[in-house]
């Protein structure tokens, strides 16, 4: 299949909306990330995903829609502190995940009772969901576990040829997926940190677990929050301080890129700085693009320095995290790891 490559104009927007009617897949860009959709009410077109992203059935997808409205048509109970998160956070990067009503169906959920829905602050997104005139089932246009793309040539190395269309629209502004957080639980539980930082959601909540429980495969209350996930084909180790030890394996700096948060490193062959002014936003933006690149030039070993864990930087290193393979040490010369 040819994947057609759409600008974000009006004419774009409506022939792609016509793709999603007819059962197809459109990648389009969020402010979080590329996100790859079909129509959210039916459940072929959504099987369609799975098939592409090559996504194991039992992960849910987020439907997206244009209108806190069009969320309340989707779930089957809308509790006040819902719409207190739409509105302070809608549109923007928060997915709230409430009991579904029937019209949606099962394969979106996973069988879940559940669904997961967000209102995206961009608009292209808005427009094509508008085009479409039905919510948007998208997970992130990626292949199953791998990085996020944030640009669409991302989308089209990976999934080009497997899919209808793809909406160009350059790089997108967070770059780091939306906060997953589930009202079904008491206290409401973040099921996975993303672009709206924890501590706003407790300035409109309160009380609010953040402690997503992990597993390594398999059925999960939020799948995202596999441990493995985010994964480069690159190894990557997470630095830490402190000298090598008994047992580590050394590499040699110049086999290996570095993936600094306010400056490079020296003796590596290739650095990637995600904020020299230590911005937890513009790193977060540059984080997957970066990590990306990293990743094309065939090094041995990415070693990731981490970042502070407050704001943003709870969602980057959370993805650093789960990608991460083990850690590293550096001495004068070279890297040390150790796998986990
Ligand atoms: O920013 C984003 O959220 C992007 C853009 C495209 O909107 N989408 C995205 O989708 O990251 P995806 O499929 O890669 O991640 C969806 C997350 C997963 O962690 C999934 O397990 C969780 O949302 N999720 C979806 N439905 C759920 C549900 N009913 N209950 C719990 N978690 C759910
Ligand atoms: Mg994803």
């Amino acid at each position: 299949m040819e994947t057609k490559v759409f600008e974000p104009s009006p004419e774009g927007l409506e022939e792609a909306g016509e793709i999603i009617r007819n059962g197809g897949l459109v990648a389009f860009p969020t402010e979080t990330v590329y996100g790859l959709g079909a129509d959210a009410l039916s459940a072929e077109a959504v099987a369609r995903i799975f098939e592409a992203k090559g996504r194991p059935r039992f992960d849910p997808v987020i439907v997206h829609v244009a209108a806190p409205e069009e969320a309340e048509a989707l779930w089957a109970e809308v509790p006040p502190r819902a719409r207190a998160l739409m509105e302070r956070f809608w549109p923007g990067p928060l997915t709230i995940v409430l009991p579904k009503r029937d019209v949606v169906p099962d394969i979106v959920t996973a069988g879940l009772p559940t669904v997961a829905i967000r209102m995206p602050d961009h608009e292209v997104a808005l427009g094509l969901i508008r085009a479409a005139g039905r919510p948007i089932a998208a997970p992130s246009a990626n292949r199953f576990g791998k990085t996020s793309p944030t640009h669409h040539e991302h989308v089209l190395e990976e999934l080009g040829g497997q899919i209808e269309a793809v909406i160009a629209a350059g790089p997108t502004p967070v770059g780091i997926e939306s906060t997953v957080i589930s009202l079904v639980e008491e206290p409401p539980r973040v099921l996975r940190p993303g672009g709206t930082p924890l501590e706003l959601l407790r300035e409109v909540l309160g009380d609010l677990r953040a402690d997503p429980p992990q597993v390594r495969y398999g059925p999960a209350p939020s799948p995202g929050t596999l441990k493995r996930h985010y994964m480069p084909r690159t190894p990557l180790y997470l630095l830490e301080m402190g000298l090598p030890e008994e047992g580590w394996e050394e590499l040699p700096r110049e086999r290996c890129g570095y993936l600094g948060f306010t400056s490079a490193k020296r003796g590596f062959r290739a650095g990637e700085v995600l904020s020299e002014r230590g911005d937890l936003r513009e790193a977060a933006a540059r984080f997957f693009a970066s990590l990306r690149r990293l990743d094309a030039m065939g090094f041995v070993a990415i070693v990731a320095e981490p970042v502070p864990e407050e704001g943003l930087g709870v969602a980057i290193m959370d993805r650093l995290k789960r990608a991460a393979q083990g850690v590293a040490r550096l001495n004068e010369h070279s890297v040390w790891i150790k796998r986990r």
